[in-house]
């Protein structure tokens, strides 16, 4: 049995990116150097990947081709590169036009042997580290060069727009950078050549028309985008969690899918404890799963809740040793407020006199997920994060 994907509500971030789309003209020959990019940003398992896929899927039948692709790491082979874009690009092929699958699949053909050759390896054997070497680090940006231009040469003799998506953005940056390239230089140099189609060291046969979105959560990756000038080419759009409505919905369905009953008002009582980051909240039902519940008590609820709290706590005790630092000073700083960047470092400065030592704490929050920095606004990544400060600091 083939179950539908859950998928709860986004309506009005979905009617955003149509909005946004419904901005560009369909391609044509005398537009086709315009190329335009909407950055996605929100915090981990908020829920981007699922809304973008969601529009690929609802994308079927319409004016555009949307492919979407998940850079899933930090590439150090193009075997694995190579694996990762032909899965997304079939998926967008099967959805959109099955004649495109075969012009798609010969080019990578053709480009897996050309690497092969620059190596002198066969096709037998064709993985093989490219960390190592600053020349073929480009290969992975030729190959999806390639990509963009045949499908949008496509896209415009269908008459269709091409969106393509770029997840974990993050990824495709660190795959193409060396180490004598400034990551920050290399994120401005790389949306610029998206947006502008800049030459980037061969022949772009044809420079077709393609609107990007691209999405990630990584902050490094933001505070470049925010900190270079690429703000004329590049809009964001920042994801929030649930509310309490859908985050209720959202445990029903999936407590429904695995045949386990939530008792009274406990669903309104872990939404709104936990508020409405989808990955948590399905964390805990699939506790509730492993541990074979079929009916789930509010003293269930409270134990397991207990259980996820305790391990986080551990982990933020484990991260504060290391790193040398007194996260209640960072409690104290934010408490269950969003605070805005000034007045978090004005009261961080009370707290550890020092500016250095204050660029040095953020930073490491912001790697470890702790907490999440968006329009200069600060808040914890989620409410687990603040349920375990609270209980570590009381
Ligand atoms: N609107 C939704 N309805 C139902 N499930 C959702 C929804 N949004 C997200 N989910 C589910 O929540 C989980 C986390 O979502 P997702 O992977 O999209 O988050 P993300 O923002 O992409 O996180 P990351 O930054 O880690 O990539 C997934 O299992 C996803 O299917
Ligand atoms: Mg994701």
């Amino acid at each position: 049995m083939v179950s539908k994907r859950i998928f709860v509500n986004r309506e009005k971030e979905l009617s955003y990116l149509e909005n946004w789309l419904s901005t560009f003209p369909k391609p044509s020959i005398s537009v086709n150097r315009r190329r335009d990019i909407l950055f996605i940003t929100g915090a981990k398992g908020i829920g981007k990947s699922a809304l973008l896929r969601e529009f690929q899927d609802r994308s079927r039948d319409s004016d555009r081709i949307v492919v979407y692709i998940e850079f899933r790491r930090p590439y150090r082979s193009v075997e694995q590169f190579i694996q990762d874009i032909i899965e997304h690009y079939y998926r967008a092929l099967s959805l959109h036009s099955s004649r495109l699958e075969e012009i798609v699949l010969n080019i990578l053909l053709d480009i897996a042997k050309t690497l092969v050759k620059k190596v002198g390896l066969d096709l037998d054997t064709i993985s093989y580290t490219i960390a190592s070497s600053k020349k073929y680090k480009e290969d992975p940006l030729r190959l999806i060069t390639l990509l963009e231009e045949k499908l949008s040469y496509i896209a415009y003799r269908e008459d269709k727009k091409l969106v393509i998506i770029y997840d974990e953005f993050q990824n495709l940056v660190k795959t193409l950078t060396t180490e004598d390239r400034d990551y920050i230089v290399f994120v401005e140099d790389l949306l610029n050549y998206m947006s502008k189609v800049q030459e980037w060291g061969f022949n772009t046969r044809y420079n077709g028309y393609c609107i990007y979105i691209i999405s990630s959560s990584d902050y490094t990756l933001y505070r470049s985008i925010a900190r270079s000038h690429l703000w004329d080419i590049v809009s964001t759009y920042h994801i929030n969690e649930l509310s309490i409505k859908d985050s209720i919905k959202l445990l029903e369905e999936y407590c429904r899918l695995y045949d386990i009953v939530l008792s009274g008002d406990t669903p309104h009582y872990i939404a709104s404890f936990l508020g409405g980051n989808p990955a948590l909240l399905i964390k805990l039902i699939l506790r509730f799963k492993e541990k074979g519940y079929s009916s789930v008590t509010r003293e269930a609820v409270d134990r397991e809740l207990e259980s996820i709290i305790n391990y986080e706590v551990f982990r933020l005790k484990d991260v504060g040793r290391r790193l040398g630092i007194d996260l209640c000073t960072i409690y104290k700083c934010i408490g269950s407020r969003v605070v805005s960047q000034e007045e978090f470092e004005d009261k961080l400065f009370n707290e550890l006199g020092s500016g250095e030592k204050i660029e040095y704490v953020i930073n490491e929050l912001l790697k470890e997920n702790i907490i999440s920095w968006i329009d200069y606004r600060l808040q914890y990544q989620n409410r687990l994060i603040e349920r375990a400060l609270e209980r570590l600091c009381r």
